[in-house]
């Protein structure tokens, strides 16, 4: 059987109780994907030219993150979870794919959102990973999401 992940970024809760449940359903390890200076209210106050989440946008930059995987080599499937942001995945996830070796994993991304979808935030995530790991499947959930539904959704990763 195939040995999986659930990992996540999560700003404001939403995406959290997602991952939480994915993970109790898939019967899988879970990790946070936490930014190493966590953000505040105003951090993602996306209103405010000057926020924190605009600039990091702007700028393209890497958003360290705080906790490593050690035993990422045993996982076959890691699900990445994240809210959209900019029609996209934040700028962690980006980080966070830069910090592993792909080769060889199948990737399953979910977000949740304000009501964009998430086929911008799976081209650019298969682009970054240039064929090293393939992204298998990709869903965006709302916070009402069933046990059963992700349930059903993590069996059909195999
Ligand atoms: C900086 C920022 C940018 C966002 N951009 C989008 C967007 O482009 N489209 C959208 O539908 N929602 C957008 N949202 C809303 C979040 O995707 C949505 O509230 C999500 O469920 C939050 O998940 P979380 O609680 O796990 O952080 C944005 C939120 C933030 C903070």
């Amino acid at each position: 059987m195939s040995k999986k992940l659930v990992a996540y970024f999560s700003a404001q809760g939403i995406t959290a109780k997602v991952a939480k449940n994915l993970a109790v359903q898939a019967g899988c390890d879970i990790f946070e994907i936490k930014p190493e200076t966590p953000y505040t209210a105003g951090d993602i106050r996306w209103t405010n030219p000057l926020a924190r989440c605009n600039k990091e946008k702007i700028s393209k930059k890497d958003v360290p993150i705080a906790d490593k995987i050690r035993n990422f080599s045993d996982y076959d499937v890691v699900f990445i979870g994240f809210p959209i942001w900019y029609f996209s995945a934040p700028n962690i996830i980006f980080t966070f794919l830069k910090s592993y070796d792909w080769a060889g994993k199948k990737i399953a991304l979910f977000a949740t959102s304000g009501g964009s979808d998430i086929s911008k935030a799976a081209e650019k995530v298969s682009s970054q990973l240039g064929g090293s790991g393939e992204v298998v499947a990709s869903k965006l959930f709302t916070p009402a999401v069933t046990k059963a539904d992700l349930k059903q959704w993590a069996e059909s990763i195999g």
